[in-house]
Parts: C-alpha cells; sequence; structure tokens
C-alpha cells in the first residue's frame, strides 16, 4: 500500500433536497479527484437529516439520490465505499460517547446551529444541537485523516479536533484518533445565492433562483443565471475591484470551479464588457458540466435494485470497519463486551 492510501478521507451530504452547485463545488468535485489516491468513504448522512422535521418517503427518496449524485459525479464505488449513515449503528454509539467528551460550552459556540436554529431556539431539536458530535463520530469512527468539506463546516471540523484531542487525553490514548485536516478549496468553498453575494447559497432558501440545482435542465440554468444578480457597471479589470462586488466575485468563482480557467484570465476575458455576454457562456459552462450528472442521476434512480446494491456493499464494509474502531474505543473506556 502507498503512503497516500494510508491517509483515510471521509465527509458526508445530508439527503435533504436537491444537491446545488455549492454542494458539488465545495464538496462533491474534491471527493472525486481524491478518490484516486485516498482511502475514502463517502457517507449520506441520514441521521443528520433528521434534526430537522423529514417526511419519511422524500427522505428515502432523498437518500437514493445522494447516492446516486455520488455515482454520477463520478465516485467510482469499486474504488471508495458509499453508504448510509443509518445503516452502520456504530456512528449513533460513538456519537452518544462523544456527547461525554464534548463540552456543552463548545457545542454553544457553533454558529451553523444558532443559523439553523433561528429565533426559536427553545423548539430546536436536541439533536440539531448536538449534530456536531455525530458529524465527529462519522468522522473519528474511520479515524480519518482528511475531510473534504465547504467553509460552512470548517468550525465542526474544529471541534472534531477538539473532540479528538480531549478523548486521547482524558483516556490516556495518545494519538488514538488522529486529528482530521479540513480540505478546503479557498475560492469554491462558501457559493453565494445567485440573489445575494452575501448569503450562502443554500438547499433551504425559499428561492428556487438563488441556486442551482444538480437536478435542473439546460433551460431552467439559463433563465437562473440571466436573472442572477451581477452589479451596475461593467465588468471590472482586477480581482480587487471583483472582490468589492460579491455577486460578480461569485459567478467568476462559479465559472472558474466549472471549467479549468483561473479568476483572473476570466476577469481578463470579460473585462469592460457588460455581463450578458459572460453570463451566456457560464450558463454553457455549467449547462455542460450539469446536463450529463443530471441525466445520469435520473437513470440510476430508475435502477433502484443497482442502488441498494451499492448502498449494502458499501454498509457492510464500513460497517466492518467501524465495528473494529468501535471495539477499541469501548475496551479503553472501560466497557465490558462479552
Ligand atoms: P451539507 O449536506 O449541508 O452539505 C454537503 C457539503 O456541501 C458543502 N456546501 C457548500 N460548499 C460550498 N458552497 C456552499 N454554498 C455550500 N453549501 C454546502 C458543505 O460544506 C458540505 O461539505 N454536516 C455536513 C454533513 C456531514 C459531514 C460529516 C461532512 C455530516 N457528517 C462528516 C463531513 C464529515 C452537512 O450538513 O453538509
Amino acid at each position: 500500500m502507498n503512503s497516500a492510501k494510508n491517509k483515510i478521507v471521509f465527509s458526508g451530504v445530508q439527503p435533504s433536497g436537491d444537491l446545488h452547485i455549492g454542494n458539488y463545488l465545495g464538496a462533491i468535485k474534491n471527493f472525486i479527484t481524491m478518490q484516486h489516491e485516498y482511502d475514502c468513504l463517502f457517507c449520506v448522512v441520514d441521521l443528520h437529516a433528521i434534526t430537522v422535521k423529514q417526511d419519511p418517503a422524500e427522505l428515502k427518496n432523498n437518500t437514493y439520490e445522494v447516492v446516486a449524485t455520488y455515482i454520477a459525479s463520478g465516485i467510482d464505488p469499486e474504488k471508495s465505499i458509499i453508504f448510509n449513515q443509518s445503516n452502520v449503528s456504530c456512528h449513533a454509539e460513538l456519537a452518544w460517547i462523544l456527547n461525554c467528551v464534548c463540552r456543552i460550552g463548545w457545542l454553544n459556540r457553533m454558529t451553523q446551529f444558532k443559523e439553523k436554529a433561528g429565533h426559536d431556539k427553545e423548539n430546536a431539536s436536541s439533536g440539531l444541537f448536538s449534530y456536531p458530535t455525530l458529524m465527529a463520530a462519522d468522522i473519528l469512527l474511520y479515524k480519518a485523516t482528511h475531510v473534504p468539506v465547504g467553509n460552512d463546516q470548517k468550525q465542526h471540523l474544529e471541534l472534531t479536533r477538539d473532540i479528538a484531542q480531549k478523548f486521547n487525553n482524558d483516556f490516556k490514548a495518545k494519538d488514538f484518533f488522529p486529528l482530521p485536516e479540513p480540505f478546503i478549496d479557498k475560492d469554491i468553498s462558501r457559493i453565494m445565492s445567485l440573489r445575494n453575494g452575501l448569503e450562502k447559497m443554500s438547499k433551504s432558501d425559499e428561492s428556487d433562483y438563488s441556486r442551482i440545482s444538480l437536478m435542473d435542465d439546460g433551460e431552467t440554468i439559463r433563465k437562473k443565471i440571466k436573472k442572477a444578480k451581477t452589479a451596475d457597471v461593467l465588468m471590472p479589470e482586477t480581482e480587487k475591484e471583483v472582490n468589492n462586488l460579491p455577486e460578480v466575485n461569485n459567478l467568476l468563482n462559479i465559472f472558474s470551479g466549472v471549467t479549468k480557467k483561473s479568476k483572473i484570465e476570466l476577469i481578463n476575458a470579460y473585462s469592460g464588457k457588460n455581463f450578458s455576454g459572460f453570463k451566456e457562456n457560464l450558463s454553457e459552462a455549467l449547462v455542460e458540466l450539469i446536463s450529463p450528472i443530471n441525466s445520469e442521476i435520473s437513470k440510476l434512480m430508475d435502477d433502484r435494485n443497482y442502488l441498494d446494491s451499492i448502498i449494502k456493499k458499501g454498509s457492510e464494509k464500513a460497517n466492518e470497519r467501524a465495528l473494529k474502531t468501535l471495539a477499541e474505543i469501548y475496551d479503553i473506556i472501560g466497557f465490558i463486551k462479552r
């Protein structure tokens, strides 16, 4: 085994609705490149999804859809382990243990809980509050060393490192859990809404025009990009000027993310022009990327037996590895297992 294969990659996506270009650029694109070098596990985190209310039939369908999206985007299930979290019960078991390691003060600092719980914190599920300890369990169960995620998950990764360190110290289990490194691509780790360049693109935004979904057809993509907010100026000449125009900056980040062109190359190509040609070309680049993924997802969604076989095989492999780590953890903690 070469040394890169000793690096273990874990990441997850919630089955909470159609995935968007932010999920793709911020996370999935990196999964695809990492699978060739590392030992990878890609999970559909259904236990995380139920921290807010879910319709059971939709949850099931969305879970299949994330599996289909992983495969349609280019993750090879022969190379990487693809599975859903609830199928490997060790995730929930380790989450409980880590809840006892993690401090309430640490969870109180999590900005995503504050955003998601909104004004009615008292009414949020306690699962939503302790969500990051389940995420730490996902990662540490496989002793993952690298975690490709978007920028919004950075704080959860830092918490995971704190939990790992506290566990190692408290139980005098030096280096038992490696401290996982986030893998975050600078420019595309926070894709913003197409309607407001200061807000993150999100599945839960009420406006469908705020995001490009991986399920959008060509016409919808063109319509959304045409309506996307820009600025009342021509395309500037420098990156510094672009940085003051959040919506333009965001479209450039997306354009650069879906093509191999750097941001500065794109700025040079469109500077001094209005945004219509830029938007047309961006739409075409998006359609070129998304159309084949989109039609492959639809094809896979019609083949539930195949998706079931991937989930079954992936879950068995993940379970075998998870059980091994959990047995070590139980022993370290002092649980009797006969
Ligand atoms: P989730 O399902 O919200 O998002 C999946 C991935 O997409 C990234 N992402 C974005 N990246 C760039 N721009 C955006 N606008 C954008 N929106 C979302 C997210 O950062 C994420 O990488 N808690 C996680 C799932 C999870 C997980 C894990 C991740 C559970 N356990 C263990 C890594 C390791 C979440 O809710 O992602």
